[in-house]
């Protein structure tokens, strides 16, 4: 097997706080370890195919292990197996993976990690199916991806999500409002379970669980009896009401998932009004969730899956994922993280234990 001594890097994706740690612990990692050289390609799968990037040396990566975003840049739309130009007036989509490959090779590189979500993963397994030497590392706040307990970025935005529910709560409780708080995760519930449990919802909205308006309505009254005269309500921006369709805000067709989804609180505060009378607002939390500066725990396991992503290169393990299983960083094929989506189960211990300390699901 050739000797890995040149690599390239790239975060593709949307981002999340965690990035930068990451690019840190395979840079240096593979410098101070193994002697490589590391290039860091600019704005995830666009710099591969556009032959536009960076040196990374110690340098370059210093002290960028706390701070949020990617000193890369990254992208959420480029994809060089379908590739959008502007051309004559009109976007047009042509497969530029061969192009990517020829200043992979051009560079000299024996080696490219990838870290993303899904979309960027997938496009990573492509790259290894045809020769790329590829290691991913999971990232996104969505916490959506199979084959791993934990996606880098994740616990930090269920940190903000956590502490904007503290907040809503005293204003909340001062107005006796019905507080609606949307928050991200695509087609998954993870961080909207996590962070109502942690910050004290009385609803928790999810994607796997569709809900029934009049079981929320039910819920808020009872809580008034109880001389309970506000409500605090968190929900995921893919959650549906029985029977119903996930709200899409809007469609971003050169993405992977061209689908944007937001726009439930609204729907069902007008709901809450319509039927309880019960003033309602919403705060839709949006990007703070993907910003600002990992949480310990993201730090951590940037570092810890930076350096085994550089490991996993070096023993050949190429087209695989590095992933956190339990207590250990392990590989596991590409293939099997993007199967399929980490959706919550709805009879998971942290359902039941919600619901058994009184939080609704609206089910
Ligand atoms: O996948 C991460 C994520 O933040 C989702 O939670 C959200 O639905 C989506 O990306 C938003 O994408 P964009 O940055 O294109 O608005």
């Amino acid at each position: 097997m050739k000797k890995i001594s040149r690599i390239g890097v790239l975060t593709g994706g949307g981002d999340c706080p965690g990035l930068n740690g990451v690019i840190r612990a395979v840079t240096k990692s593979a410098i101070s370890k193994y002697g490589m050289e590391v290039v860091g390609f600019l704005d995830g799968f666009k710099g591969l195919v556009e032959n536009s990037y960076i040196h990374l040396d110690l340098k370059t990566i210093s002290g960028i292990g706390y701070r949020g975003g990617t000193i890369l840049g990254s992208s959420n739309r480029d994809n060089p197996f379908n590739f959008m130009a502007f051309k004559d007036g009109e976007n047009t989509f042509s497969d530029q993976s061969d192009r990517a490959i020829f200043h992979l090779n051009e560079l000299g590189l024996d080696g490219l990690i990838v870290i993303g979500g899904d979309g960027s993963l997938s496009i990573a397994d492509q790259f290894y199916q045809k020769g790329v030497n590829v290691v991913g590392v999971p990232k996104t706040i969505d916490n959506d991806l199979s084959a791993t307990d934990v996606t880098f970025g994740f616990n930090t935005a269920v940190e903000t999500a956590s502490d904007a529910l503290d907040r809503l709560h005293t204003t909340a409780e001062s107005h006796h409002r019905v507080m609606i708080l949307e928050v991200m995760g695509r087609y998954a519930g993870w961080i909207a379970l996590h962070a109502g449990i942690s910050g004290g919802a009385h609803v928790i909205l999810i994607p796997e669980i569709p809900y029934n308006i009049d079981n929320i309505i039910k819920h808020i009254r009872r809580r008034q009896w109880h001389d309970k005269k506000f409500s605090i309500i968190v929900v995921a921006e893919g959650a549906k009401q029985l029977g119903g369709e996930m709200v899409i805000q809007k469609l971003v067709p050169e993405s992977h998932d061209p689908i944007r989804l937001g726009g439930i609180g609204n729907q069902l505060a007008q709901q809450i009004e319509d039927i309880s009378s019960v003033e309602t607002r919403v705060t839709v939390l949006g990007h703070l969730q993907r910003g600002g500066s990992p949480v310990p725990y993201d730090r951590i396991l940037s570092v810890r899956y930076g350096v085994a992503a550089v490991e996993a290169l070096v023993r050949g393990e190429f087209g695989t994922m590095v992933s956190l299983q339990g207590p250990s960083i392990v590989t596991v094929p590409i293939r099997e993280a993007i199967k399929e989506q980490k959706m919550v189960d709805p009879q998971n211990d942290m359902v039941e234990a919600a619901k058994a300390i009184g939080i609704s699901f609206g089910d």
